[in-house]
């Protein structure tokens, strides 16, 4: 009888297993890297100094590092479905706390892509499960501007600019936070920013919601920053 603890898998019998292939390929990136820039992992080894902070979505065709054509040790990165800054998520609240009073970073990019899976199933009935709990914050942002979205006749425009409207709902959402208020107060950023990925040209679109400080936001989200420094954190 076999050991149920043992796994059956054999991975090197299995050489066209993804992993495999992963762990190939990073041997090949050794030797790159060792021969294009022999001091690069030793000065990666010595810490990192990022200077942004990228809010993106799971799927897998968004690459950070390649889109963008950035090195590592650029972007400091918070990825979930469907780019979300939830004030209840102490994953990303985190991350952005890191982020912004650790690593210092100037910038903050909330970056969205059409064709995003989870924006187009927040448009739908269906029950999917656990995950509808993290999609009703879409259906939320669409609730928000339902005037504007159900005026657009075509589903795939619509999505389309769900999308858009979503990425400028989170970059609100980053500014809302204490952390960056407090950090607009005392150092003068960090300048949040908002695009979209459009996966069949493989551009960036710049939504020009360039918020840097708390004249950008509704009343009701600015935090009285002065009389709370120091009090708060
Ligand atoms: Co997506």
């Amino acid at each position: 009888m076999s050991d149920p603890t043992k796994t059956t898998l054999n991975l090197k019998d299995m050489h066209d297993l993804s992993v495999v292939r992963m762990l190939a390929g990073n041997q090949r990136f050794v030797e790159r890297m060792a021969a294009e820039d022999p001091a690069f992992f030793d000065r990666l080894a010595q810490g990192q100094t990022p200077h942004t902070l990228w809010i993106g979505c799971s799927d897998s065709r968004v690459s950070t590092d390649v889109i963008t054509d950035t090195d590592p040790g650029s972007l400091f990165v918070h990825r979930n479905i469907a780019n979300m800054v939830v004030h209840t998520d102490f994953n990303v609240l985190s991350a952005i706390d890191y982020a912004v009073n650790h690593l210092k970073v100037q910038h903050i990019v909330v970056c969205g892509h059409y064709k995003c899976g989870g924006v187009a199933a927040s448009m739908e009935a269906a029950e999917l499960g656990l995950i509808d709990n993290w999609l009703r914050n879409i259906k939320d942002v669409y609730r928000l501007h339902a005037g504007e979205l159900d005026a657009i006749e075509d589903k795939d425009a619509r999505t389309a600019r769900l999308v858009e409207l979503n990425v400028i709902e989170q970059v609100y959402n980053v500014c809302k936070t204490f952390t960056v208020q407090k950090a607009w107060r005392e150092h003068g950023r960090p300048f949040v920013h908002g695009w979209v990925y459009d996966l069949k040209s493989g551009l960036l679109k710049d939504l020009e919601v360039n918020v840097s400080g708390r004249r950008d936001l509704e009343e009701i989200y600015r935090f009285d920053v002065d009389k709370n420094l120091g009090a708060a954190h």
